[in-house]
């Protein structure tokens, strides 16, 4: 069953959003070759720890897995999703796509993006922006009355007119009280099949497009999910609500939710 969220249910999400978007654009301005992935996780939780909210993934455990050990999940170049921080430095021409999710007054937020390192290969780098645009095109599917398939087909063709992989293995969600509610959200499919979209329903949408196969396999730290071919793989994640006028992203900070406004021609809050 998709639960669909309260005016109240809302205003929290839109607090949670806020607050993990703050992190995700913190660490993003630290990301440079040098630093490591275990210094981003410290920030991270610290952040959302000192705004009173609870880092989602840590201790995170599905059907019989070992506990997730990292407030943020860390994935570099091969690695394409649920990676481990640790104390090897990024390099110069690394991507590297953090996964976080907090939880606050009782909801959680759950976003991503891939970083580049310095300066990284052309290649790369349109896989980057393509994996970000694939997630864009995604979010303008989230109308009432459209469906499921129709995310799926937007991210797909984006994706394979550009001849990359999408990942089949892990899918987006809706989220709310729990990180992974109903349903599931695949990144590929046909329009118009699926389940239909309603205002009130949230919905993590999450693109991991490949410049090689879509395969994955995971390591043996029961985490860590990396391409088969070991090629770079991208991941754009936003939790975005979806009300009677379409669209809200709920993960961007004050500062994005502002340019967005004067972008739409709209008044900006004072
Ligand atoms: N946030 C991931 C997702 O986007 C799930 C990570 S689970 C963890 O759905 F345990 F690895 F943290
Ligand atoms: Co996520
Ligand atoms: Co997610």
């Amino acid at each position: 069953m998709i639960i669909a969220k309260s005016k109240k249910d809302l205003e929290k999400m839109r607090v949670v959003g806020e607050l993990i978007a703050e992190v995700r654009e913190t660490l993003r301005g630290m990301i440079e070759p040098g630093i490591t992935s275990l210094e981003l996780n410290r920030v991270a939780e610290k952040m959302m720890r000192d705004a009173g909210a609870i880092p989602t993934f840590v201790g995170y455990a599905p059907g019989g897995m070992s506990p997730y050990p990292f407030a943020i999940c860390a994935s570099v170049n091969e690695e394409v999703v649920h990676g481990f921080s640790t104390d090897k430095p990024l390099q110069e021409g690394d991507i590297f796509s953090m996964d976080m999710a907090a939880t606050l007054d009782g909801f959680v937020g759950d976003t991503a993006t891939t970083v580049p390192v310095g300066k990284i290969d052309d290649d790369v780098a349109d896989l980057v922006r393509v994996t970000a645009e694939s997630l864009d095109l995604a979010i303008e599917q989230c109308y009432p009355g459209k469906r499921v398939g129709d995310i799926g087909w937007a991210v797909q063709q984006h994706a394979e007119k550009h001849g990359y992989g999408v990942v089949r293995d892990y899918t987006g969600h809706g989220i709310g009280r729990n990180m992974h509610e109903a349903p599931q959200i695949p990144n590929y499919g046909r329009p118009g099949t699926r389940e239909k979209i309603r205002a009130g329903f949230v919905f993590a949408l999450e693109p991991m497009l490949t410049l090689g196969s879509e395969e994955t396999e995971t390591l043996s730290d029961g985490w860590t999910v990396v391409t088969k071919d070991r090629k770079y793989a991208a991941h754009s994640e936003h939790t975005v609500a979806i009300t009677k006028d379409g669209p809200e992203i709920l993960t961007l900070t004050k500062e994005q939710k502002r340019l967005l406004k004067n972008a739409r021609g709209e008044t900006a809050a004072a």
